[in-house]
């Protein structure tokens, strides 16, 4: 995710947007830039790396400008650099963006507009956007009615996929111009003019009194004014919501801690996954940097990584394994590293890292890469060791993930995991075309199971309100539920230091079944699934033994009451996406017994958020 700032006043615009954007920098980013009015023109100042490097450059300027944007970056098209950076510019350089979100059809976009004649001077998605307002510009100034907000409109109306904008044009001073679609923007008018930023944090030290725009509207901000525009460019009444929140609740977004946060930013995190993907009716992964041919041959594959993005390994092996026929080695980078694993030019080593930076898995890729493996990384963070060195590199769309238990950056990978699957089954022919449509369709469909469960938080914290007193728990589960068991428990032992084990279901007689006694937890992943009735078998004689059942079961299946203490119900879905859905209450549930605990949810004894250190 990156940040937006705007300002237009009476005050410099300097101080106030470089304010706001270190604001904005608590969630991470790589590269920051202003476009300021200065007389007739505006200047345009980026900075890879901290706000800070943008902020000393600018002191070098000391700009009057009383109008301007601001951007802090968190890469997703092109490396982090000064070039990616934003504003973006047209070619004439007298219209300035700032964009969150993604283009989808940016290279459709950017190969017209370059036949017409427009040069690009970045990698990025967002560049076309400066440069198709400024075509509708002058569009309208030629037809003698020159509109900034108009040419905003018309420019958006040709772009597919998820936005926030904030422009400014050299010959409308004074003047900013925002819209939103599936990205986030604020608005405000304080005492000394009016702001715009992605996050309430940039503003809240200006107004209390903020216009959260909603998908499609527009809003103009003039120094002593602000108007607000629906799709069709009618007038409209904005809808003022006061807030009192306190700056570090303002940078929680209003959630009591990042956890939670991030626990609720996965559906969006599924959407922008998957945006993009579905091209023609063929799954696209470009980045995979590997011809149909190449696809075609890999015979073996390996996900190497470590905790939780291992885990997103196991439901991984379940998906290739099942639609692409391919044997699948699931195994910890630090075990990976140290043995002398069979690989050919045919195998594929699939490399997960949140971080994109942990040292097992980094070492492991090397390792693969001199044994003559094809490497593929999957990480959140743009430009890191894992991406740089595999051969290609999807990254989830997860945006910094600050709270140190991983969540919206495990719903990534899984997700994009599961598109590696559908991609190698479709390339090797195991998969048609409309049974790739079809799953994309309830792939996507998922996001909107999540906010379900998101919305439906009761019977979790019940379950966790029985629990929180235990010393050790076991989850259970088969097939994708022994994959997801595994993640449920170390997300519990992570943050709430209650011990917790996952076994694969069916093993409990054959051993951790001795554990059980009165009261003892069990939490079992029973969703509808062609092992369920194994698993209902595994829950009765957990049950006789004495166990408390916490149960994940799909809505509509009562049964499960007559064989659990507490039953969790989420939506149905198709087995092969079951991981996505019931992940999410097992996050819920493992912080709702750290927070019972008095643990710190965020930053849990002896973790860190990237581990470096073999
Ligand atoms: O950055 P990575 O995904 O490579 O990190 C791997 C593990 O260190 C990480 O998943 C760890 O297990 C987290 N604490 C999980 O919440």
């Amino acid at each position: 995710m990156c940040g937006i700032v705007g300002y237009t006043g009476s005050q410099a615009a300097q101080p106030i947007l470089v304010e706001g954007l270190t604001r904005l920098e608590y969630r991470g980013y790589d590269s920051a830039g202003v476009a300021i009015q200065n007389g007739d023109g505006i200047d345009v100042v980026h900075r890879k790396g901290k706000v800070a490097e943008l902020a000393h450059t600018l002191a070098h300027f000391d700009y009057e400008g009383t109008c301007g944007i601001g951007h802090t970056r968190w890469a997703t098209h092109g490396k982090p650099s000064e070039a990616n950076a934003h504003p973006h510019t047209s070619c004439a350089g007298d219209i300035a963006v700032v964009h969150n979100g993604i283009i989808e059809n940016f290279m459709e976009l950017r190969e017209e507009l370059e036949v017409r004649g427009h040069r690009f001077t970045s990698d990025t998605d967002t560049e076309v956007v400066a440069h198709l307002i400024e075509e509708a510009y002058r569009e309208r100034a030629a037809a003698g009615a020159p509109d900034l907000l108009g040419a905003v409109a018309d420019a958006t109306a040709r772009v597919v996929g998820a936005y926030g904008l904030a422009v400014i044009c050299a010959n409308e001073p004074g003047t900013i111009v925002v819209t939103r679609k599936d990205s986030p923007i604020v608005v405000g008018q304080g005492a000394h003019g009016g702001y715009v930023a992605s996050d309430i944090i940039a503003l809240i030290d200006a107004t209390r009194d903020v216009v959260v725009l909603a998908d499609g509207q527009f809003a103009k901000l003039r120094p002593e004014s602000i108007a607000y525009f629906d799709e069709a460019g009618r007038s409209i009444e904005p809808t003022v919501t006061h807030v009192d929140w306190d700056l570090d609740m303002a940078e929680k977004g209003g959630y009591p801690d990042f956890m939670l946060k991030e626990i609720h930013e996965q559906p969006r995190v599924i959407r922008d996954t998957l945006a993009g993907r579905l091209v023609n009716g063929a799954l696209t992964i470009d980045e995979l940097d590997m011809t149909p041919e190449e696809l075609d041959l890999i015979d073996r594959v390996y996900v190497i990584a470590c905790g939780t993005s291992y885990h997103a390994g196991l439901i991984a092996k379940n998906l290739i394994e099942g639609w692409a026929r391919i044997p699948t080695e699931v195994e910890v980078a630090s075990e990976f590293r140290y043995r002398n694993p069979i690989i050919t030019p045919s195998t594929l080593v699939v490399a997960v890292s949140q971080s994109g930076e942990t040292a097992d898995t980094l070492a492991a890729i090397r390792d693969a890469r001199v044994k003559g493996a094809k490497v593929f990384g999957i990480t959140n963070v743009v430009g890191s060791p894992v991406a740089r060195e595999s051969d290609g590199v999807i990254y989830t769309k997860a945006n910094k993930e600050i709270a140190v238990a991983s969540t919206k950056s495990f719903l990534g990978q899984v997700v994009s995991l599961t598109l590696l699957a559908m991609m190698l089954a479709q390339s090797q022919g195991k998969l048609r075309t409309a049974e790739v449509k079809l799953l994309f369709r309830e792939l996507a469909d998922t996001a909107e199971q999540v906010e379900t469960i998101l919305s439906n938080e009761a019977a979790i914290e019940a379950a966790a309100e029985a629990c929180k007193d235990a010393t050790s728990a076991l989850f259970i589960g088969r097939g994708m539920g022994s994959a997801v068991s595994y993640e449920g428990a170390l997300k519990l032992k992570e943050i709430s230091y209650l011990h917790a084990e996952a076994y694969a279901a069916g093993e409990m007689k054959h051993g951790p079944i001795a554990l059980l006694e009165e009261g003892f937890p069990v939490i079992a992943i029973a969703t509808k699934s062609p092992v369920y009735d194994k698993v209902i078998s595994n829950l009765q004689e957990s049950r006789a033994r004495g166990a408390m059942i916490v149960a994940i079961a799909t809505e509509g299946d009562e049964d499960i009451c007559n064989h659990a203490d507490h039953v969790i119900h989420i939506p149905p879905v198709r087995d092969a996406f079951s991981a996505i859905t019931a992940s999410v209450p097992l996050q819920l549930f493992a912080r709702a017994i750290a927070l019972a605990r008095g643990c710190d949810v965020d930053q849990p004894r002896n973790l860190a958020k990237s581990v470096t250190v073999e």
